[in-house]
Order: structure tokens, then C-alpha cells, then sequence
């Protein structure tokens, strides 16, 4: 059933897991997602960004995900890194449970400025809304570590914005990054920092750039000729010390590409007679499935679902 996200992120919170936030873009990710929730008895939340509306239109990604949601499965229907407001109209003219306005990359008091409004806008429909306050970069994003240092979230100024906003959970930088190519050197998360935030913020966290870039599935890719040389993600260890601390939605994309086109690599190597898309695309479609049951262990999101 389609849920609100607020509810969903609130209790897992309290109970300490993690709802898996997984990015669609198309009809295979919404099914492989859906069935891996069902197996595995665990909430979900299904998430586009501006892209992937850009690319499958949200009208027809508004009524795949619904159409996910007849199950007993509570399944919430977000936003992912909202920049522009006409795409956080067109998500709560369509149904969407969340919104998220993502104002890393304005100034602090305009970040502030956008978000109420969101929010205003978002609770008038009876949607939630996550916000976002520091920066999730990118490796390369940052020259230096003491640079990288200044842009990851203050404790402080998190509880004030959270307050300030009335935001309903808050994404928040602690030293991960968006993509395949997470960490340069050592992998690193500053988890005493984040516990810092939660101690402030009692809001659910959210935890973005959180791709594992899991081993045996590069492995997979490589072996049919991707070129992934060092991406590296987060380590499981570190996802789980993150839930402990309060982090109760963690964003899975790069997996999920991975698990994809690894699949249809190895499909179009092993099957080079078939012409149907359909059975090219099964292999995608289960690896997918199966990388985000892995996740729903993981997060500990599993068996929620009574
Ligand atoms: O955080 C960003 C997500 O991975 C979505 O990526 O904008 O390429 O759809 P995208
Ligand atoms: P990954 O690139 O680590 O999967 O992060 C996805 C994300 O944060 C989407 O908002
Ligand atoms: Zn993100």
C-alpha cells in the first residue's frame, strides 16, 4: 500500500533500521525493487530524481510505483534531490509522499528561504518533506581534506535548521559521496560526528552516497568487459554503526546501476542469439533484485512487514 513517508521513517527510527530508499528510473527497477520487498517482508521507498523524471516522464513513473504499491508492502513514493521547485510541484501534483529540497548548493540563508517553502507547500498536501543542510560531494569535488571537513554538516546549525524549517527528516554530510568513486584514500565516515547530529536533530537522518559498490557484482561487470577500475563505497560495517546512531533512510542508487548493467552485460555476452529484450533484460532484473534484498538485510528493514 502507498504509505506516507513521514510515518515510515519515524518508526524506523525509534526501532532503530533503515527503510532502503532505492532509485527507478523504468518499469524493470520499479518490479525488481517491489519483489525484493516482498520477499523480503521489508518497507520500501521508491525514489526518482530530476533526471530519471526527465528520462521516463513522472506520469508514467507516478503510475508504475503506484501500481507497486497494491501489495501489502508499505511503499512510499519520494522525490530524490529536488533543486528546482517545479519539480516539487509537479511530485505533489502527482501524488508523491515526499519531496526532497536539496538546497546544498545555495547559500545557507536561501537554502533556508526555499526549504520553509517546500515545506509549506508539501504539508498543505499532506506530504513530508527531507531537507538538506551541508554537502554531499564527490571526490573530486574538494581538493583538500580540511576543505572537504568544512562543507560536511554542523551539528548545530543542523538542529537550528531542522527547527527553523520544520523539515520531517534531514539529510545530512558525513564523509560520503554520490557515485562509484567514493573515496580516494581511506573509506571513511565521520561517525561520531553524525552522532553528534542526532543527539541534536531528532528528526529521522538520511543517509546519501551510501553504494557499497559491492565486490562480487564489479566483479561481474568486469568480467564482461566494464571498466570500474577504483570505485569503492561505503563499507557495511559502516552502514550499520550509521543506523545505530539514528540514521533511519539510506539512498541506494550506484548498486543498483551496477547490478543492472552488469546483468545486461553478461547477457548480451552469453545469449548473443537472442533478440529479445525481454530475455535480455531478465539477468538485470534479478541481479537487481537480488542486490536489493542484500540491502534490506542490511539495513535491517527486513521482516518489518508483519
Ligand atoms: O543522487 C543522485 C542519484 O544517484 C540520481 O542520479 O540524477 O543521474 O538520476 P541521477
Ligand atoms: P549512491 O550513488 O551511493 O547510490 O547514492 C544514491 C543517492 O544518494 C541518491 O540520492
Ligand atoms: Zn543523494
Amino acid at each position: 500500500m502507498l504509505v506516507t513517508t513521514k510515518k515510515l521513517l519515524v518508526v524506523a527510527r525509534e526501532k532503530k533500521y533503515a527503510v532502503p530508499a532505492m532509485n527507478v528510473n523504468n518499469l524493470e527497477a520499479i518490479k525488481a525493487i517491489i519483489s525484493a520487498a516482498e520477499k523480503m517482508r521489508s518497507p520500501v521507498i521508491i525514489q526518482t530524481s530530476e533526471g530519471a523524471i526527465e528520462y521516463a516522464g513522472i506520469e508514467y513513473l507516478a503510475a508504475m510505483i503506484r501500481v507497486a504499491a497494491k501489495g501489502k508492502i508499505p511503499v512510499a513514493m519520494h522525490l530524490d534531490h529536488g533543486k528546482k521547485l517545479e519539480y516539487v510541484r509537479m511530485a505533489l501534483a502527482n501524488g508523491y509522499t515526499s519531496v526532497m529540497f536539496d538546497g546544498s548548493a545555495l547559500s545557507e540563508k536561501d537554502n533556508l528561504r526555499i526549504t520553509k517553502q517546500v515545506v509549506k507547500m508539501a504539508h498543505a498536501k499532506g506530504a513530508s518533506v527531507e531537507a538538506e543542510i551541508g554537502a554531499i560531494a564527490g571526490i573530486e569535488d574538494f581538493v583538500s581534506v580540511e576543505e572537504k571537513d568544512a562543507h560536511l554538516t554542523n551539528p548545530e546549525q543542523a538542529a537550528q535548521f531542522a527547527k527553523e524549517t520544520g523539515c520531517d527528516s534531514l539529510a545530512v554530510a558525513i564523509g560520503t559521496a554520490h557515485g562509484a568513486y567514493k573515496f580516494k584514500g581511506k573509506t571513511h565516515l565521520d561517525i561520531d560526528r553524525l552522532k553528534r547530529i542526532a543527539k541534536l536533530v531528532k528528526l529521522p537522518i538520511v543517509l546519501h552516497g551510501a553504494s557499497g559498490v559491492m565486490e562480487d557484482v564489479k566483479a561481474i561487470a568486469e568480467h564482461h568487459g566494464a571498466k570500474l577500475g577504483s570505485a569503492r563505497g561505503v563499507l557495511d560495517q559502516d552502514i550499520v554503526a550509521a543506523i545505530k546512531q539514528g540514521v533511519a533512510k539510506i539512498n541506494i542508487d550506484t548498486d543498483l546501476r551496477l547490478a543492472f548493467t552488469a546483468g545486461m552485460r553478461e547477457a548480451v555476452d552469453d545469449l548473443p542469439t537472442v533478440i529479445d529484450p525481454r530475455k535480455l533484460l531478465e539477468p538485470s532484473t534479478l541481479l537487481m533484485r537480488e542486490v536489493a534484498m542484500r540491502k534490506m538485510k542490511l539495513f535491517g528493514s527486513a521482516g518489518r512487514v508483519k
